[in-house]
């Protein structure tokens, strides 16, 4: 009675461990997929700030897609008008047009300045719905989510996976600023 107690537990562990060793292997793959995503969405582009590099500008991949780096304080913008309509850091990280000054967001998993504490359910709502957080203010140009709305819930939720995989970087990144009053 007992041996047989035994070889059932024994059976019961090794299930589950067989268990949470295939779902391993899948989390990696989603993440893998996630990562393979945002390289070809260019998320790198404005979110990673950019540096000088020896073939010229570059995603500085030391602060991958922290967002606008906190300590680069930008003047006020130019004016919007005219043929050249809209303005971009040289860190490819703020921009400046005729919606205000936007500033491109930590998407790094850190709980205070970055997307530590957003659900899944928040970060697709966000892409799909082009409001901050899914329900606030709208999101700014040039975050392209008009574009992104019509990735798939498998792309979006590995790309979220991805995001909550990689390095937290503590960078507060400013607020959005509005328009200026016609001048
Ligand atoms: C062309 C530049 C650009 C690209 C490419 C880009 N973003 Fe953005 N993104 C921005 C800017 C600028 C903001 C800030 C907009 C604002 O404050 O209104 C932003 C904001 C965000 C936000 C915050 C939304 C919110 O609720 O406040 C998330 C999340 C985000 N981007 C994710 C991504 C992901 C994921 C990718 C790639 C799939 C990506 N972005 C590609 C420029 C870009």
């Amino acid at each position: 009675m007992e041996k047989r107690l035994m070889a059932s537990l024994a059976l019961l562990v090794s299930v589950c461990l067989a268990s949470s060793a295939a779902a391993a292997p899948e989390a990696a793959a989603k993440i893998a997929h996630g990562k393979y995503m945002v390289q070809i969405m260019a998320c790198n582009d404005c979110h990673t700030p950019w540096k000088m590099g020896p073939n010229g500008p570059e995603p500085d991949m030391t602060r991958m897609l922290s967002g606008h780096p906190q300590q680069m304080v930008m003047p006020d913008a130019p004016a919007a008008k005219g043929p050249w309509m809209w303005a971009g850091a040289a860190t490819n990280t703020a921009f400046a047009g005729p919606w205000g000054v936007s500033f491109a967001a930590n998407l790094t998993p850190d709980k205070e300045t970055g997307l530590g504490d957003w659900t899944e359910e928040t970060f697709i709502q966000a892409l799909r719905s082009g409001r901050h957080q899914g329900q606030g203010r709208p999101i700014m140009p040039p975050m392209p989510w008009m574009s992104y709305r019509s990735a798939s819930d498998e792309d979006l939720s590995a790309i979220y996976a991805y995001l909550q995989s990689i390095p937290a970087i503590v960078n507060q990144v400013p607020q959005a600023i509005e328009p200026r009053e016609a001048q």
